[in-house]
């Protein structure tokens, strides 16, 4: 006999297809992922079509993956989740109707999972390789800042299907102003983890970069203006144009000042709404979170309260967040009709 409160979630909402199964909403038995930065490299960031095209080549592998790597077939498991949304319409179609298919021809309850949602609650994924600062017990209500390539949030988890959104984005996320900063100084795509790297090796003061939003007091963030000062400081230095041996030098310097500007920007609003909202847990999440400067700031930071950041396999796209917050759902009575269909925008409610 299977053991109870076991989901089989589905996620392709952006370039990584992923399949997972999970164990009562906190403990993945498998976290398959295959990861289409290959594809989307040449073009320094995601092109919607190609990876529509690359799920339907990988998703039903990835599905058997999971189910191998686990040890259960998904006719064991309790209910069938995917990530409705938000994300790419052609790519978040194809997990759906796959979901849709799935669930039918095993008679299993089907779970539409909000993609934002599976990212604030990955820090409560009791999984090896997390990092806790602070006294306690990690657990509601935080504070979570979500950081990836499309988003941008500050958000009260109250529940794991309960929140409070405080502020997001106003146009480029995070880790999209890493992406477009590393394709201007030539570093390749995904911009976050080579930009981390060089800032290591630079001087963060080097560039007085603005820090974006800090002078208002809500808790939106916008950081398309600190990649235009980026992008005309690279023009006055005549970078990547440069030869004369010192530009791998500037670009670690630019690398360590915008980052400092991003960090600097994200930790001063996210103490802001701590302070405001009387929060002392906080958790980082999001492919922006695997961030060395980030982790080691918020640490500094953010000291006397618990922070939680999840381990870098559930930072990143994965399925075993949509199985976690899909447990709780399922629990709910929550279900997804089979004629519903994908939700492209689906900001968080209150
Ligand atoms: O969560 P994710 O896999 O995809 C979205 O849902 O968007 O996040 C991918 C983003 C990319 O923009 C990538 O550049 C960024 O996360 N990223 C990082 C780091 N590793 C990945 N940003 C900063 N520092 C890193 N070490
Ligand atoms: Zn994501």
């Amino acid at each position: 006999m299977s053991p109870p409160g076991l989901i089989f979630a589905i996620e392709s909402s952006c370039d990584e297809s992923a399949a997972a199964v999970v164990a009562r909403g906190d403990h993945s038995l498998s976290n398959a992922v295959a990861s289409q930065i290959a594809v989307h490299a040449p073009h320094g960031g995601v092109v919607p079509e190609l990876a529509a095209r690359h799920h339907l080549e990988n998703l039903m592998p990835v599905i058997q993956e999971a189910e191998r790597e686990a040890g259960v077939t998904i006719a064991e498991c309790d209910a069938i989740a995917v990530t409705a949304g938000p994300g790419l319409i052609g790519c978040l179609l194809l997990g759906v109707e796959t979901a849709k298919t799935l669930a039918v021809a095993h008679g299993k309850p089907l779970i539409g999972v909000n993609h934002l949602a599976a990212h604030l609650y990955s820090p409560l994924m009791n999984e090896p390789g997390r990092l806790g600062f602070g006294e306690g017990d990690f657990a509601h209500p935080y504070l979570g800042l979500l950081v990836s390539g499309g988003h941008s949030e500050l958000v009260i988890c109250h529940e794991p299907t309960r929140w409070e959104p405080l502020g997001q984005t106003l146009d480029d996320a995070a880790g999209e102003a890493y992406d477009k900063v590393a394709k201007l100084l030539g570093l390749g795509y995904p911009g976050g983890p080579v930009i981390d790297r060089r800032a290591q090796e630079g001087d963060p003061t080097a560039f007085p970069f603005p820090r974006p939003m800090l002078k208002k007091a809500s808790s939106d963030f916008s950081f398309s203006g600190l990649k235009t000062a980026v992008r005309l400081q690279v023009e006055a230095l005549g970078i990547p144009e440069k030869t004369n041996g010192s530009s791998e030098a500037l670009i670690n310097d630019l690398c360590a000042s915008f980052q400092a500007a991003v960090i600097d920007t994200l930790l001063t609003k996210t103490e802001r709404a701590m302070v405001r909202h009387r929060l002392s847990r906080v958790a980082i999440c999001g492919g922006v979170a695997a961030n060395r400067g980030l982790r080691a700031e918020a640490e500094r930071r953010l000291a006397g309260n618990r922070i939680q950041i999840p381990p870098m396999s559930l930072c990143t796209d994965n399925a075993a967040m949509i199985g976690g917050v899909a447990w709780h759902q399922l629990q709910a009575g929550e279900r997804m009709a089979l004629d519903a269909s994908a939700r492209p925008h689906w900001p968080l409610r209150g």
